[in-house]
């Protein structure tokens, strides 16, 4: 070993490490009934095919929808872990392509009312979850509710499904307008999902896209769409995502090319990041 060597893994054991963060999207509506769990579970399956470890969080107050999306059901909730009865490794499941499942039973509205110390376990064991995914994908449930305001807020990313229905776009418009006077930073990406053609797709973002221009100043970003079709219902119906059941349909294969997108996006930033002192970590490794 040399000197030079030495001196070099010196330094940069000096440095602070590159502290692996997986990174949290939101997907959410305006309106209800428009996709997003569909779009979300078969999302984190395209992500997993990408050699990316995913979770998803249903943050639905509703209905379990992502549990029923993969046809599972879960023994433990978000609610036994903010009760503190169990820990987050003991709601996890595990579906398909090694999917991680966090069923969210009606645990999530209660996120709002924890006291400190039910904050704390809660926090530890979310942070726990950051050694076991890439990412982890919050299917928000519809609408301007102050929990799916906080869940955008709080997200590294944030996903908006609509459909072109004008009642969907409408609602979207709204969502939009109350994230705006929250958080001007954040970019938020749009899927258009049930649409019968590409220009439909990019005709209906852009009517969102001026409105949100003229209105509230701001631009978004067309992350992908997602064609009207029936293996969505059958899928549905079958109780297992088009990911698994028709892997070779057109939705899925939208949701591939968004998935595509947007582990790139997730790869740019690590790498920025990582930088000179990274890379030479990593070369002194081998010295
Ligand atoms: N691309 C598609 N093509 C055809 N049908 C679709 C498509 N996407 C969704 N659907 C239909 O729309 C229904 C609603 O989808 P989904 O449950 O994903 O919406 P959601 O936004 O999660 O609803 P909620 O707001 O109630 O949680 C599905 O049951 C399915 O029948
Ligand atoms: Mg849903």
């Amino acid at each position: 070993m040399s000197d030079q060597a030495t001196v070099l893994r010196e330094l940069a054991s000096r440095q602070a490490p590159l502290k692996h963060k997986m990174r949290v999207i939101s997907v959410t509506s305006g309106k209800g009934g428009v996709g997003k769990t569909n779009f979300t579970v078969n999302l984190a399956l395209a992500l997993a095919d990408y050699g990316l470890r995913v979770i998803i969080m249903d943050g639905d107050l509703g209905l379990a929808n992502v549990d029923i999306a993969f046809g599972i059901t879960p023994r433990y909730t978000m609610e036994h872990l903010l009760a503190g009865e169990k820990s987050i490794e003991e709601i996890l499941m595990t579906g398909p392509k090694g999917v991680g499942i966090l069923p969210g039973g009606s645990g999530i509205q209660e996120l709002a009312n924890l006291d400190r110390t039910q904050l704390l376990h809660v926090l530890s064991n979310l942070g726990r979850l950051e050694k076991l995914a890439d990412i982890l994908i919050i299917d928000t449930g519809a609408g301007l509710g102050h929990i799916v305001l906080n869940f955008l807020r709080a997200s590294d990313d944030v996903i908006l499904v609509t459909t072109p229905e004008p009642t969907a776009l409408t609602d979207a418009y709204g969502l939009l307008k109350a994230l705006r006077l929250e958080r001007q930073d954040l970019q938020v990406n749009i899927v258009i999902n049930k649409v019968h053609s590409e220009g439909e797709a990019r005709a209906t973002y852009e009517r969102l896209e001026t409105a949100v221009q003229k209105f509230l100043k701001e631009s978004l970003n067309l992350l992908g769409w997602v064609y009207e079709d029936q293996s969505v219902v059958r899928a549905v119906m079958k109780q297992e995502p088009i990911g698994i059941s028709y892997p070779e349909s057109s939705a899925y294969r939208c949701i591939q090319w968004v998935a595509a997108s947007l582990s790139g996006l997730y790869l740019q930033a690590p790498r920025q990041v990582k930088g000179i002192r990274g890379f030479l970590s990593s070369l002194l490794k081998n010295l």
